[in-house]
């Protein structure tokens, strides 16, 4: 009893009890008969930056204990008394600590105290979603993974300027190609006063096709006559050629070369259906777009030359206007030359009046149009103009048909005056 006592002693000097009297029995009892009490870690919170600080917890209680033990989760701590020291902490010191009072009645468990060890950032990385190519309208994400407690600001950077941004995430929605440029984030932890940059990480975006355009060489073609040569260009990424001529995929032939991997079109003797509705359509792997259809003048014609005659009728009197027309299908317009009889008239132009006619205005009339870029004439059929004498107004077979009218009534009159004179 006597050796017992004095361990109670020295267990109580060690708990810091007062060695009065009435106080030390009621120690004793406790000891004797009841668990221990009013079990508590303090601090109950401790927050402390990892490298830079020692953690101190101390288990309270009231009453006796045989076993303290400390818990971190449900993991016990080996060799630790009353008081939980780490020196020099480390984040792996971060989480829940308890302690475990035994004494031969019972055992308690107390509430954890939570300790915060900030650390970080460190091991910063920038990762892209998907992994690319990336173009004009993807969607792209980035990533910033940091190890840090607690969790670090983040700030994003495009070629060195600052985005507004400050998630972990960045999500750039519908990309364009001012965006595309070298990104990198910045993490910063309030509680070490740390920060940590991540190396810079290219985002290139691809542009969509645009401005499709076409030149030629030359400017000016004669229909089945120049050579033209058609150079597609396009802004965008990595274009690809074809041409289209009212609605079909032109293609190599006798007269059409393509080449420079389609962006040229060379057309030998060209056609006007050549150039109908002709266009050069430019893609890459993810845009199209295609140039206004090529407009190119070509020189043809003349074609379908016709003479018109007003007013048109088989005789004309003399003293008559007659105009004649010519018109034909030409470009540029045809100039006109005009023949009777096949000899050249001083006058040109596509009018050809005749003023108050002669007899010697008869003849075999003609128009002959003349392309000077095509320099090709194409004549029109021959137009017979008549004129007539006028004759005081009648023509001769009339007047015979007069004549002999007149004679046969003469005839019959005078058959009955010599009838009616012979019956008296
Ligand atoms: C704490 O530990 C780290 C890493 O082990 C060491 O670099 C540092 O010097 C230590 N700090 C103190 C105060 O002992
Ligand atoms: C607390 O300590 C007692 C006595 O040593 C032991 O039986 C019990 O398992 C411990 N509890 C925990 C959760 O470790
Ligand atoms: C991105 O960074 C690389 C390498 O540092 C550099 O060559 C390139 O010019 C940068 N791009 C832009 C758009 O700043
Ligand atoms: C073709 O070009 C001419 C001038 O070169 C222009 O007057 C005309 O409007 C153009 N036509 C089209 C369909 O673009
Ligand atoms: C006019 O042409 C016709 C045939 O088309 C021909 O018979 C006639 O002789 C020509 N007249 C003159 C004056 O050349």
């Amino acid at each position: 009893m006597k050796t017992i006592i004095i361990v109670f002693v020295l267990l109580g000097a060690i708990s810091g009890l007062p060695e009065e009297d009435d106080e030390f029995t009621d120690f004793l009892s406790a000891l004797i008969e009841e668990p221990v009490q009013d079990l508590e870690v303090i601090p109950q919170t401790v927050e402390l930056n990892e490298f830079n600080g020692t953690l101190n917890l101390h288990c309270s209680f009231v009453g006796n204990a045989t076993n303290i033990q400390w818990l971190k989760g449900s993991s016990p701590i080996s060799g630790a008394g009353s008081n939980l020291i780490i020196l020099n902490v480390t984040r792996n010191d971060h989480g829940s600590y308890r302690c475990n009072v035994s004494n031969s009645v019972s055992f308690d468990i107390s509430e954890p105290a939570e300790v915060f060890i900030n650390y970080g950032p460190e091991d910063i990385g920038l990762k892209v979603s998907p992994s690319g190519p990336h173009h004009e309208g993807s969607n792209v994400l980035l990533t910033c993974s940091v190890q840090s407690r607690p969790s670090p600001e983040f700030l994003w950077f495009l070629n060195g300027d600052r985005l507004s941004d400050s998630k972990p995430d960045l999500r750039l929605s519908n990309i364009q190609t001012n965006q595309d440029g070298n990104y990198s984030c910045e993490a910063f932890n309030s509680k070490t006063q740390k920060m940590q940059t991540s190396q810079p990480l290219l985002v290139p975006v691809n542009e969509r096709i645009s401005s499709v355009v076409v030149a030629s060489d030359p400017t000016d073609l004669v229909e089945f006559n120049s050579s033209v040569r058609l150079s597609c260009s396009a802004s965008g990424f990595s274009p690809h050629y074809f041409w289209m001529n009212n609605g079909s995929e032109v293609t190599a032939s006798d007269r059409v070369q393509i080449t420079d991997g389609g962006s040229t079109l060379t057309i030998a003797k060209v056609t006007r259906p050549d150039l109908n509705l002709l266009r050069c359509h430019a893609f890459n792997y993810f845009s199209e777009d295609f140039s206004d259809p090529v407009n190119i003048s070509i020189f043809y014609g003349p074609e379908l030359v016709e003479l018109t005659v007003v007013p048109s009728q088989e005789h004309y009197k003399e003293g008559s206007d007659i105009t004649l027309s010519c018109s034909a299908v030409s470009t540029p317009p045809a100039e006109f030359q005009w023949f009777i009889n096949e000899s050249l008239l001083s006058h040109s132009g596509p009018e050809l009046r005749l003023s108050n006619v002669e007899v010697n205005h008869t003849g075999n009339y003609s128009c002959r149009a003349f392309n000077k870029k095509t320099l090709i004439h194409q004549a029109s059929r021959l137009s017979v103009i008549s004129v007539v004498v006028e004759s005081g107004g009648l023509p001769a077979g009339a007047i015979a048909g007069i004549v002999l009218a007149c004679l046969a009534v003469l005839v019959l009159v005078a058959a009955g005056v010599y009838f009616l004179y012979r019956r008296k």
